[in-house]
């Protein structure tokens, strides 16, 4: 099974409507001629609209950082899925580490936001990785796997395969300290794995699963060319059209995963 390349930029707090309409034009001009890699940007909830408006047609796919499970109701502040189906979204980011570390997001909400997003028909990104106490006493597998048993609870063979995981340690994310492209395998390794002993192989297969943190046009192509990294997620490097398109090129020029 060959697993096309996903590079999605994370705009996180950055980027109003204004800010936002520029970069989307910037990636519009620096992206039209890639096909071989699919993608996403994940502006903030405010400036989708604009960038949903700029990138139509371009393939390039928009994708919101957050969701709240429920359909409707009194919860202030919170956005539906059905609301970012609406506004455009193809994509959703859940359980991103800032998420879980500043808001206390849990696992449970994750497995929550998750089924919101498959049964609005959004196709959910979800993120785990361990913290760097948690790799210095070598539990950087275990913290992953167990992540994904409840944020996973309940998703079936037809929804797996819409499901992307994005494999994000915390210390490489904001720091310039990224994960080795063998330390960053082993661990989209074991991840696949965790996939086959609970799904089928042919479905562990078909997941893409990416690779976040501190993720830029020089390490990139390296990172890409691991045989289960099939894409990344970039924070960063992703609010400069110039560097976006770095990467995406990196993802392109490589052939699919198999
Ligand atoms: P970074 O962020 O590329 O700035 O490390 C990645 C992320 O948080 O998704």
């Amino acid at each position: 099974m060959s697993r096309r390349k996903f590079i999605a930029g994370n705009w996180k707090m950055h980027m109003g409507p204004g800010r936002a309409d520029t970069l989307a034009q910037d990636l519009r001009r620096e992206l039209l001629d890639l096909q071989a890699v699919d993608l996403a940007v994940a502006p903030p909830f405010i400036s989708i609209p604009e960038v949903v408006a700029r990138l139509r047609h371009t393939g390039i796919h928009v994708a919101a950082q957050n969701l709240h499970w429920e359909p409707r109701g009194a919860f202030t502040g919170e956005i539906t899925a059905e609301m970012l189906r609406d506004s455009g979204c193809t994509y959703v980011i859940i359980g991103h580490s800032e998420r879980r570390r500043l808001f206390g997001e849990t696992d449970p909400d994750v497995n929550r936001k998750l089924h919101a997003a498959l049964r609005a028909g959004l196709l959910p990104i979800v993120c785990i990785g361990e913290s760097l106490e948690q790799r210095e006493s070598g539990k950087a597998t275990e913290v992953v796997t167990t992540q994904l048993e409840t944020d996973l609870a309940g998703i079936t063979d037809d929804h797996l395969p819409l499901v992307t995981i994005a494999y994000e340690p915390i210390w490489a994310i904001g720091t310039g300290r990224t994960a080795s492209p063998p330390q960053a395998q082993e661990i989209h390794a074991a991840i696949r794995s965790w996939l086959r002993q609970h799904y089928s192989s042919g479905l562990a297969a078909a997941v893409r699963i990416l690779y976040g943190g501190s993720v830029n046009h020089a390490n990139a192509g390296n990172l890409l060319r691991r045989p289960d990294i099939d894409g990344a997620l970039v924070g960063g490097a992703s609010l400069k059209a110039s560097s976006f398109a770095a990467i995406a090129r990196a993802a392109g020029s490589g052939l699919p995963n198999h």
